[in-house]
């Protein structure tokens, strides 16, 4: 194997050695199947490949100071996957087999797995998709559930540097009443034209509003949206983003930490009254906002407003603070009064 430069890991496709994986067909799931092949085999014909019949989990497994080696809140992602799975009419492994498929992989891949003190984690992908073949548009119980993993470090290159990020006028996210609170590949799909011209223009992120009145932030394409204003902790209440699990548990930590939390449609114009911003999420951990363009076309030069937060290269205290805590309970540093850790 080669070696890894556990220092300068990005977020990749890291070829790892094994991927789980279990079918569900005739009314049961297959034994999980842990594997070295890098490959699926289904019908051309399959739901996936035509109508993006597909749903996916992100979680971390974190090596602790001690050596041992911990899920962060898997039971959360079993939870939202199942939603998600209902949303898409497809069978859903329980709680109990998620987890243990997960526990599998990453034990399975141990020597991937970064060691303590890098700032870095594995990063475990379950995957759940149709391979059904079919033509008509109506659900049908058979899946492949797998999961698969790999060694990440920060998201965008280094962690907590500030971002640029741009409202687009003329792309939106999630349809009013429609998918966007599942995480659902297609939600995904719709993000990659917008961010690469967003990246063209030197965006790191796209911050999407509610698409029925564009009056509300929803979220950005990789994560949710918060704010600090005083001692308050804001995110957005909103039924078209995903329920982020890093959001939920920094909204638990900033209580720990004396904040009032407060989850309520955001305004567009509320971003000139917040002192920090940023988003929130299991890949990008927290991602503070140097600022925010509202770009009413995004491919034209800009002609609408900017919020300002710090100067490139700057962060705020209490986005540090959060970072700091959530990190140091995922490291096993810092007590884990929640119970968030789920030991390997
Ligand atoms: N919003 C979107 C669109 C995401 O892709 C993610 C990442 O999973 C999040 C929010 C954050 O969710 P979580 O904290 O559970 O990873
Ligand atoms: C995650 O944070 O787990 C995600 O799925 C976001 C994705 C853009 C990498």
């Amino acid at each position: 194997m080669t070696r890894i430069d556990w220092k300068n890991l990005g977020f990749d496709a890291y070829r790892t050695r094994t991927v789980v994986r279990s079918c569900f067909r005739n009314g049961e799931w297959s034994a999980p199947e842990a594997t070295e092949e890098f490959s699926f085999t289904f019908d051309p014909f399959s739901q996936v490949l035509h109508y993006a019949i597909s749903c996916f989990e992100g979680l971390k497994a974190f090596r602790h100071k001690d050596g041992s080696v911990a899920l962060f809140r898997p039971d959360r992602n079993a939870a939202r996957m199942r939603m998600t799975a209902n949303y898409l009419g497809m069978p859903c492994p329980d709680e109990d087999m998620f987890i243990r498929m997960c526990e599998e992989c990453v034990k399975k891949n141990l020597e991937f797995l970064p060691p303590y003190g890098y700032g870095a984690s594995m990063y475990v992908r379950p995957l759940l998709i149709g391979i059904h073949p079919q033509m008509q548009l109506v659900p049908y119980p058979e899946a492949l559930f797998a999961v698969m993993c790999a060694p990440v470090g920060s998201y965008y290159g280094e962690s907590m540097k500030s971002c640029a990020a741009v409202i687009p006028g003329n792309y939106d996210r999630a349809a009013p009443k429609g998918s966007g609170r599942y995480k659902i590949g297609a939600n995904y799909a719709a993000t990659f034209m917008p961010y690469k011209i967003a990246h063209e223009q030197g965006y790191t992120e796209l911050l999407y509003l509610n698409s029925s009145t564009r009056e509300y932030i929803d979220e950005f394409g990789s994560s949710n949206f918060f704010a600090i204003q005083g001692n308050k902790y804001i995110t957005p209440l909103s039924d078209s983003v995903l329920p982020s699990i890093t959001n939920l548990t920094l909204q638990e930590v900033a209580a720990d930490l004396g904040m009032d939390v407060e989850k309520r449609p955001v305004r567009l114009e509320e971003l000139g009254s917040f002192e920090e911003a940023a988003g929130c999420g299991t890949a990008v951990v927290i991602t503070p906002l140097s600022h925010v363009d509202v770009k009413p076309v995004l491919e034209e030069p800009f002609v609408g407003k900017s919020f300002r937060f710090f100067p490139d290269g700057e962060v705020g205290p209490v986005s540090r603070k959060l970072y700091a805590r959530i990190t140091s309970i995922q490291n096993g540093e810092a007590e884990d009064i929640h119970g968030w850790c789920h030991f390997i």
